[in-house]
Order: structure tokens, then sequence, then C-alpha cells
């Protein structure tokens, strides 16, 4: 099975290197060897390879390059074979390091895909259009969905034939449609870069690449800001857990739980950064109660109880107060409603409390019954998931339970192997 899949993606991977090289060989007949040509190609291909080198994270695993601008400017003003090269060289130059079959396959879906791009282009009459006209915009849209969808069947061809994700699986655990329209995004840069070089030439492209340096930056710093949020509250988070040696290491399991759930439900970016908040922060309202209560071995009296159980409502309120954390704040409320109304603080039932909330709740009970307790020791997985779906009947979603139960198992393989 192995070796028939080896065997695949080496016949994939020479067929894409193979249009790519056969295509760079073809553009050399079609570009111009004058100096100023020349001058721009590299001037083009250059800068293109400093942005790739920068990928702009827009979370773990999804990245963002932002020398499409450039290379898209370079097909709208010479021709889909100059794009192609600046493309080939780019992609090809950023990955050097890696194995030789890695570069040159990005440098030709790199260049495939551009080159189809601006055939479209070509054939829409984008290359007779002036920039002040209607029609020039409708070429390039479709142009750009063309390089999008080249690009993605591409990259997804190897994934496949690697990993055996499924187009439609890695279509959306890459979040494409975020990285699609971020494709648009850039247009409005690659018109100005288009511009500038009509009116200044590469100089002014030279010129034009530092406000657009700093834009990457901006935006790099917007990213980075996001994680050190995250970060300074897991630090916070773990200062909290420190105080109960039994609780250590609880926030960040059942965030990182949550988070491969909610991966599962492709729930999309915006809700899944809010999770990871509330998962890590789904105790922070326990800083307003004792230690002599929250660390008991023994069971806790009523009224000691009823202490605890303002901890959703308490962290409710310090969250509410900060700007980033509103959605947070609502899954941390919730996390102790219960599906059949049991739970608490306003006994909501079923759908009516949050997915993320349901999400935090079951994985919260999961990781606490499967972690020694002052009073007890850990349950295993098994009795851990006998409890919550037999003794606690109809507390949580079961369609959570069904994918945590999935995702444990394929935890356990992993670590077995
Ligand atoms: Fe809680």
């Amino acid at each position: 099975m192995e070796k028939k899949r080896n065997w695949k993606l080496s016949l994939y991977l020479s067929i894409v290197i193979g249009a790519g090289v056969l295509l760079e060989i073809v553009s050399l007949f079609h570009l111009d060897f004058s100096l100023s040509y020349l001058v721009s190609l590299f001037v083009f291909s250059f800068l293109a390879f400093l942005l790739e080198l920068m990928p702009v994270y827009l979370q773990e695993g999804v990245a963002i390059s932002i020398s499409f601008a450039l290379v898209y400017a370079a097909l709208l003003l010479f021709s889909p074979y100059f794009a192609a090269t600046v493309a080939f060289l780019c992609a090809f130059f950023a990955t050097i390091k890696s194995p030789y079959y890695v570069s040159l396959f990005n440098a030709s879906q790199h260049a495939l895909s551009i080159f189809l791009s601006g055939q479209v282009f070509r054939a829409l009459g984008g290359y007779e259009l002036s920039w002040q006209n209607l029609p020039f915009y409708g070429a390039a849209v479709v142009s750009i969905v063309v390089f999008f969808i080249s690009n993605t069947l591409l990259v997804g061809g190897v994934v496949y034939l690697t990993q055996g994700i499924s187009l439609r699986s890695f279509w959306r655990e890459k979040n494409s449609r975020e990285v699609f329209f971020q494709h648009f995004a850039l247009f409005p840069f690659s018109l100005l870069l288009y511009l500038v070089y009509t009116y200044i030439g590469y100089w002014g492209i030279i010129l034009f690449f530092f406000p657009l340096m700093v834009a990457r930056y901006s935006f790099k710093l917007f990213a980075d800001t996001k994680k050190n949020h995250l970060q300074l509250l897991q630090a916070l988070i773990a200062a909290l857990d420190a105080r109960d040696s039994y609780t250590a290491g609880h926030s960040s399991r059942v965030a990182d739980l949550s988070l491969q759930i909610a991966e599962r439900l492709h729930l999309p970016p915006s809700r899944r950064e809010a999770l990871e908040y509330a998962a890590v922060l789904h105790d922070v309202g326990k800083i307003g109660i004792q230690d002599s209560i929250l660390t008991k071995p023994g069971k806790l009296s009523e009224d000691e109880y009823s202490l605890v159980r303002k901890h959703s409502e308490i962290g409710y309120k310090i969250l509410g107060e900060i700007d980033f954390l509103q959605e947070a704040a609502q899954i941390v409320l919730a996390h102790h409603e219960r599906m059949d109304g049991s739970g608490y603080p306003e006994g909501k039932k079923g759908e009516e409390i949050p997915l993320e909330a349901r999400i935090v709740g079951a994985v919260d009970v999961f990781d606490a019954l499967t972690s020694d307790r002052p009073y007890r020791r850990a349950y295993s997985v098994e009795e851990a998931f006998e409890i919550m779906e037999n003794e606690e009947q109809g507390s949580f979603d079961p369609e959570i339970i069904q994918i945590l139960k999935e995702i444990v198992g394929e935890n356990r393989k992993k670590d077995v192997s």
C-alpha cells in the first residue's frame, strides 16, 4: 500500500515538475532579452522572493504569502510567461533549502497556476483593457479565482497522496475560504504596483516595496499580538493552576481537546479563537474562591458547593470587562450548563447552550475524571466515558462525546506508536 502510494506520488510530482520546467523553457522563447526587461524580471523576482520568505501566519499552520501581490502585478504588467517566470524563481529560491523535488514542485505549481491565471486574463481581453474600465476588473477577478483553484488542486494532490486527506477535507482544514479572500484583499496592492510601474518604472516598485513591507509588518504585528494575548492568558492560568497540583495542566488540556473537537465540527476560525480563549480561561472565576474550599480533600458542604458554583459567573464578569474576550465570556458563563437543564447558573437546556460551551463542558468533565483528585484516583478513559454516558446520562451532547471518543482513541494510538 505504502509502495503504491509512493509510486503514485512520484508520478504526480514528476508530471507537475515536468510541466513546470517545460513551461519555463517555453517562457524563455517568449521573454524579451532587452536590458530593461531583464532588470524588471530581476527586480520582480527578487522582491517576490523576499516576500515569499516572510509568510504571515493567520493561525497555526495557515500561512499567506503576500508575494502574490507582486506576482499578480507582474501578470497584469507583462505577460503570463513573465509572471510564471517570476513565480517559478521566487518559489524555487524561497524553498531552496528543502529537498530539490520540493523546491521544484513548489516552483512548478506556482508557475503553472499563475500562467493559467494569466492565460485566462488574456482570453478575457484583460491585456487590451485599461485599468479605468470595469471589464478589466472582471477579467482580474476571474483570473484570480483560476489561480486559486489551480493552486489548491495542485497542492491538494500532494496532500492527498502523502496523507490521504481528501480535497474536501483539505479545503476545510486549511481554512481555504479565508485564504481565498486574502488573495482578493491583496489585489489592490497588485493594482497599485501595476500603476506605480506604469508611471514610474521599476524604481517606483522598489520605493513601493517599503510601504508594502510596513503593511506586512503591521499584519504580522497583529498576528503576533493575538498570539501574545493567548500566551499571557496561559501564563496567568498556569499560575492559577499551580495553586492546586491536582489541576495543573487541566486548562491547557481542555483547550487542546476542545480545539480538536472544533476542528472536526468545522467551526470557523473566529469561533475557534473564542473557544480557545474560553477553554483556557474556563475556570478563571475560581480566583475568587478560597483555596481551602478548592483543595478540600473531603466532600463539600452545600454552602461550599454553592460558592464553587459561582465561578462561572465570576469568570464571566472578569472576562466581560475585556474587549476581545466578549465571546469567550459567554462560553465561560455556560460551561457548567447541561443538556438536560440540570446545570448552572441558568439551567439552560440543549441547544440553548452555545455549542462552544457544550464542548468545553464535556471536555472539562472528561479531563477532571481522568485526573487524580485529592479525594480519589483518576478514572480510566473507559470508566470516564461510562460515567459521562450512563451515570450522567443526558448531561452532555452525544455528538460531542462521540467525537471526543474518536479523538481520545486516535491520540492514544499516536502515543503508542
Ligand atoms: Fe468550571
